[in-house]
């Protein structure tokens, strides 16, 4: 644990930019909270807010667990597919925002049939940035896949023969439908959790508690 988890005056939530940075804003002013530099025009990595008490992280998607977990931050927000890659450990994750909604599938050419491949007990390689998910997925199916680690752009792989299939986030199906391929098979349904590290809970609580309570009224009034 780090000093700024033990100074109970000070939040630091952590959020991502893009589509998460955005959807939490006005969760974020539901509590009351103003952030008061945007993310996509400026170079800062710490952010004030109106609350003198409360300032923002900004940092890659898959970093927020890390820095709830380790304390560097006491919140933050996280897709679920990226909770499942961390694996929650030290996060207490108290509520669903609702938010960054988007399904988690697997896809492949148009011209593959996946459905025979898996028939068949076929050997699939699998494209993805989801390898837990993606393995704990295939192995409840029983079948066997070599999983490609990529970190982006999974679309492509498909495409050049680097892999049979993908598992991916989908939300309109656009990206897939450019690069001609299908939505095989849905693994689950996706949505951003508000993550908080467990120590802050106990020691930052009157702090925390009345935001993470209008973060609750705000998701569930977004419906
Ligand atoms: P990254 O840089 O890791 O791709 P994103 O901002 O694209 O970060 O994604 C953050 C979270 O938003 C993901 O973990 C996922 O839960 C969700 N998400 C990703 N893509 C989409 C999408 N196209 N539509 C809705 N939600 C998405
Ligand atoms: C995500 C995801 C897919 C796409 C799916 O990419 O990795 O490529 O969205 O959304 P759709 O079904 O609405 O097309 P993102 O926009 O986050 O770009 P990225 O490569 O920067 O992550
Ligand atoms: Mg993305």
């Amino acid at each position: 644990m780090n000093d700024t988890t033990r100074d109970s005056s000070q939040l630091i939530l952590a959020l991502s930019k893009g589509r998460i940075f955005e959807d939490t804003l006005p969760l974020l002013s539901a509590a009351g909270i103003e952030v008061l530099e945007n993310p996509e025009t400026s170079r800062k990595l710490i952010l004030a807010t109106n609350d003198p008490g409360i300032r923002v992280l900004i940092v890659r998607a898959s970093d927020v667990p890390t820095y709830v977990q380790h304390g560097a931050a006491d919140f933050g927000v996280a897709g679920k597919d990226v909770l499942l890659e961390h694996g929650g450990e030290g996060l207490y994750q108290p509520i669903d925002l609702r938010i960054a909604c988007c399904r988690m599938s697997v896809a492949a050419n148009a011209g593959f049939d996946y459905d025979n491949a898996v028939r068949q007990g076929a050997r699939l390689r699998v494209a993805t940035k989801f390898v837990h998910t993606a393995r704990e997925h295939f192995a409840k199916k029983g079948v066997h896949v070599d999983l490609i680690k990529l970190y982006g752009s999974m679309e492509l792989a498909p495409l050049v023969g680097l892999s049979d299939a993908i598992v991916d986030v989908v939300s309109t199906g656009g990206t897939l439908r450019a690069n001609n391929l299908v939505e095989v098979e849905k693994i689950m349904e996706i949505s951003s959790r508000l993550v908080v590290n467990q120590a802050a809970l106990k020691l930052k609580r009157e702090r925390l508690q009345p935001i993470i309570d209008a973060f609750e009224r705000a998701s569930k009034q977004q419906q």
